[in-house]
């Protein structure tokens, strides 16, 4: 299929490089396995994780993954996302270092000497933030002021407070979200945005540049300091990031490299890529079968964007072959998983395969990998957006097919969250 489509895919029957641990200061990662974050929209007011939380990160510690990386958790209550996001601060802390000394007891039921290494991504949500969207450049869709240079600049006090509270409750690594259109992923195209933080590169990199700087040297101890970057908006210059400076939509990771390679100066230990804003262009990041509206097909065949993806992560991986890289986009691939992401990572063009949908569905797919060396074709994902299309409507989101009794219809969390109208927190842009 992928040579009729005129894309090249390769996959290995061998998958016991997979296997293989991960050396990071200070500690292992102890397979290539990692899940990606992975929002449930479950947390409390307060954003405290909730039992729908708990329960998840327990069947993903009780997996075998080698790395959790923990879904977006806000640094301030005006940059959620939506009612139910994980949000760190003081009065939550104690509900996270419960998670994590729970996360790390249930690894123990995998292997008594199972230890996840354990990320939390923290996040301000930008233009996706709800109720109110904020936006720090116009791309002729911003619908509101923008955020000043000295709002920004106490919003990096808050990232840096986040990451202190992260090595507080025990994470194994902090990761600066800057992916999918959310604030510092938007700031990374202000092309058109004046003052300190738009304009040069140098400008529009500077937010994540100096958060991740002040993180090392100020917050770090043991924590390594890590980011979700998008690589590629596939959204037209000057308004898209990691794209070509022509009407081409061409990806162009001389930006996206140039600002890793000044990432790893200011002390950046891990990476996860991704690429696009899963709002506007979901089938370049999340290859589906069923988009998240439920109607609209997909413009490509899944197998193109998967193909693109592993190739633009490759690039990368290629020109930082000593850098942990997490590679995204797989899950549309079900049994193939495993051998494509093998073959990935034997072409060095990934350090770790990373699962999201995969994982929702499937839990405890890094196990049967592991053990098996093949997934159960009853369990993957089948890339239908049904957990997408239930965050958007304002629900508590997991798999909808796979883990029915509690996400299918009727299933006791697929109804928008309480107190809430339905769809009152549903992401618009
Ligand atoms: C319901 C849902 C929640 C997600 N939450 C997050 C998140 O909190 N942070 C993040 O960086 N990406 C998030 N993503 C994106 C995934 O981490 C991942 O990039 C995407 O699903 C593609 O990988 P996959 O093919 O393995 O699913 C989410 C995706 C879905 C479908």
């Amino acid at each position: 299929m992928a040579g009729r489509l005129g894309v090249r895919i390769d996959a290995s029957a061998d998958v016991s490089c997979l296997a293989k641990p991960v050396s990071m200061p200070g500690h292992t990662i102890p397979n290539s396995l990692a899940i990606h974050p992975m929002e449930g929209c479950d947390a409390d007011a307060d954003g405290r994780p909730g039992p729908l939380t708990v329960r998840r990160y327990e069947r993903f510690a009780r997996g075998g993954a080698g790395l959790i990386w923990l879904e977006a958790a806000a640094v301030a209550p005006e940059g959620r996302a939506n009612a139910r996001q994980l949000w760190l601060h003081e009065g939550s802390v104690d509900s996270f270092a419960q998670l994590v000394e729970r996360i790390h007891r249930v690894a123990a039921e995998f292997e008594p000497a199972h230890r996840p290494y354990l990320v939390l991504q923290i996040t301000h949500s930008g233009r996706h933030s709800r109720p109110q969207p904020v936006f720090v450049h116009d791309d002729g869709k911003a619908a509101g002021p923008l955020l000043s240079d000295e709002e920004l600049d106490r919003l990096q006090d808050q990232f840096v407070a986040a990451a202190r509270l992260a090595r507080q409750v025990g994470f194994d690594a902090v990761d600066v979200k800057a992916c999918h259109n959310y604030l510092i992923s938007d700031l990374l195209a202000a092309h058109t945005r004046p003052g300190r933080y738009g304009g040069s590169f140098e400008n529009r990199t500077r937010f994540l540049r100096e958060v991740v700087g002040r993180i090392a040297t100020e917050a770090a101890g043991a924590l390594a300091v890590a980011t979700r970057l998008g690589i590629y908006d596939g959204v037209a210059w000057p308004h898209g990031w990691g794209v070509a400076s022509d009407v081409s939509l061409r990806p162009d990771l001389t930006e996206p490299c140039r600002l890793i390679g000044q990432l790893r100066q200011a002390g950046l230990g891990l990476i996860n890529l991704t690429i696009a804003d899963p709002y506007r262009l979901p089938h370049l990041g999340r290859p589906y079968d069923h988009a998240p509206d439920g109607a609209t097909a997909a413009p490509e065949h899944p197998l193109v964007g998967v193909s693109r993806i592993i190739e633009l992560v490759g690039q990368v991986q290629r020109a930082f072959g000593d850098l942990p890289i997490i590679g995204t986009g797989y899950s549309w691939l079900r049994t193939l998983l495993p051998h494509v992401a093998a073959a990935a990572k034997a072409a060095g063009k990934i350090t770790l395969v990373g699962a999201g949908r995969l994982a929702f569905a499937y839990p405890y797919f890094a196990a049967d990998i592991l053990r098996t060396g093949r997934l159960d074709a009853r369990k993957v994902c089948i890339a239908c957006s049904a957990c997408t299309r239930i965050m958007r409507e304002g629900g508590q989101t997991g798999c909808a097919i796979r883990d029915r009794a509690v996400y299918g219809p009727g299933g006791s969390a697929n109804r928008p969250a309480e107190g809430l109208a339905a769809g009152e927190y549903r992401r618009t842009t």
